[in-house]
C-alpha cells in the first residue's frame, strides 16, 4: 500500500514537536485522529485543545438524520477518532488518560483526553500506529482467500479489549445475513430522503470540500436522486443495490458483526474504538474491510439482525473483510477546520 506524500493530510512522525509547547504537540497528534473512518466520511468531530487536555466533541452539524437518526454512527465515528488519538499518544511516549462522557450536562462532549505521564508503546501498538496512514475502506471485490483463523481470533480479542465483540457468521447465517442486507437495501433505497442524503455526501464537489465520499472511493458512480432506487457501482457488477450487496456479502471471505452488550453513547464510543483498533490490526496484516451496515441502520430490521447472531447484545456494524486490491485514500478536512 502506498503512502502519497502529496496528500494534504500526509503527516511525518519526524515532525513531532517533542520540545514544543503542549498545545502544539496535541495539534500534531490530532492529525492522526482525523484520519479515522467516519460514516459517509462526515468527520463529525471537533477538538478543543488546552495544554493539559483535549476535549473531543461531537459535531452535530455533521449529523446524518435519515440514515442515523439517533447519532449512533456519528458517536461510533468519534470513538474511532478517539482510538487513533490514544494510539498516537502511546506511540510518542505518553501513557494517555481518557474519560468518556465526563459531563452529563454536555452530551456532545464525547471524551476528555490527557497526557497521563510517560508511557512506552508495545510492538503491537507501534504496528497499529504505522497502519494509520495506510488504512482505507475497501469496497472492491476481495480475493477468494480466507482470513487465517489465528488472525480472526486476534481481531476478536482486540475488539473485546475495547469493550465490544465481533461475531463471525458461518454457513447458513451468512446466507440469512445476505438476505437481510438485501431487504434493508430495498427499504433504504425506496426512501427518497435516504437517497438524497447519500447523494449529498458523494457529490463531486466533495473533492473540494474534503469530506464525504468521492465517487472513486464510494464505489458508486451515480445516485439518481429522483428517478428511483438506482445506484451504479464502479466494479464489475450490475443489478439493484440489493442484488449487488447480497452477492458482495456472500462473496466476502469474512462476514462479521461488531456489537456491544449495551446500547447508547458509551457503548457506541466503545464500538468506535474497537472498530478503529480492529481495522488497523487488519490493515497491518494486509487485510481490507468495508461495511454492509444496512440491517443495523433500519430500525425494524436491527432486532432481526440481533436474533441471527451467536450471542445476545446490540449489533452496531456489519463488516466484510478479506484481501483486496489497493484503493485510493479519501480526503480529510484540514485540522484547522476541526479545532474550536
Ligand atoms: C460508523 C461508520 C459507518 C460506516 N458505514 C459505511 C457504510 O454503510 N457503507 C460504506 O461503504 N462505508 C461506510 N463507512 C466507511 C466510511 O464511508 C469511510 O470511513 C469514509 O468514507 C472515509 O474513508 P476511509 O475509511 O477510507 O478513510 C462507515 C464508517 C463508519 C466509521
Amino acid at each position: 500500500m502506498q503512502i502519497i506524500h502529496s496528500d494534504p493530510w500526509y503527516v511525518s512522525e519526524e515532525d513531532f514537536p517533542r520540545r514544543g509547547p503542549p498545545v502544539e504537540r496535541w495539534r500534531f497528534l490530532l492529525q492522526y485522529a482525523i484520519l479515522a473512518p467516519s460514516s459517509h466520511n462526515s468527520q463529525p468531530w471537533l477538538f478543543h485543545v488546552q495544554p493539559k487536555q483535549v476535549e473531543l466533541r461531537a459535531d452535530q452539524t455533521r449529523a446524518l438524520p435519515v440514515v442515523d437518526p439517533e447519532d449512533r454512527e456519528l458517536v461510533i465515528s468519534c470513538g474511532a477518532a478517539l482510538y487513533h488519538l490514544r494510539l498516537a499518544l502511546r506511540y510518542f511516549g505518553f501513557a494517555g488518560e481518557v474519560e468518556l462522557l465526563p459531563d452529563p450536562d454536555r452530551p456532545d462532549l464525547m471524551a476528555v483526553v490527557r497526557w497521563g505521564g510517560a508511557g512506552t508503546s508495545t510492538d503491537a501498538e507501534r504496528a497499529l500506529f504505522q497502519a494509520i496512514l495506510l488504512r482505507r475502506t475497501n469496497r472492491r471485490r476481495f480475493e477468494d482467500r480466507a482470513v487465517p483463523a489465528p488472525l480472526v481470533a486476534e481481531l476478536q480479542a482486540v475488539t473485546e479489549a475495547e469493550g465490544a465483540w465481533l461475531d463471525v457468521l458461518q454457513g447458513d447465517q451468512r446466507l440469512a445475513l445476505a438476505d437481510l442486507i438485501a431487504e434493508a437495501d430495498d427499504r433504504q433505497m425506496a426512501d427518497r430522503r435516504f437517497r438524497r442524503e447519500l447523494a449529498a455526501w458523494i457529490h463531486p464537489n466533495r473533492l473540494v470540500s474534503r469530506d464525504g465520499m468521492p465517487a472513486y472511493a464510494s464505489g458508486v458512480t451515480a445516485v439518481v436522486e429522483t428517478g428511483g432506487p438506482f445506484v451504479l457501482r464502479t466494479f464489475e457488477d450490475s443489478g439493484t443495490q440489493a442484488a449487488i450487496d447480497r452477492r458482495i456479502a456472500l462473496g466476502s471471505p469474512l462476514l462479521a458483526v461488531l456489537g456491544t452488550n449495551q446500547d447508547g453513547p458509551r457503548a457506541w464510543l466503545q464500538a468506535g474504538q474497537a472498530l478503529a483498533r480492529l481495522l488497523l490490526l487488519a490493515c497491518a496484516q494486509g487485510v481490507s474491510a468495508s461495511y454492509l451496515n444496512q440491517p443495523a441502520e433500519v430500525a425494524e430490521l436491527r432486532p432481526r439482525l440481533a436474533n441471527m447472531l451467536n450471542r445476545t447484545g446490540f449489533p452496531q456494524l456489519i463488516l466484510r473483510m478479506g484481501y483486496g486490491p489497493e484503493v485510493k485514500a479519501t480526503q480529510r478536512r484540514p485540522l484547522s477546520d476541526v479545532l474550536v
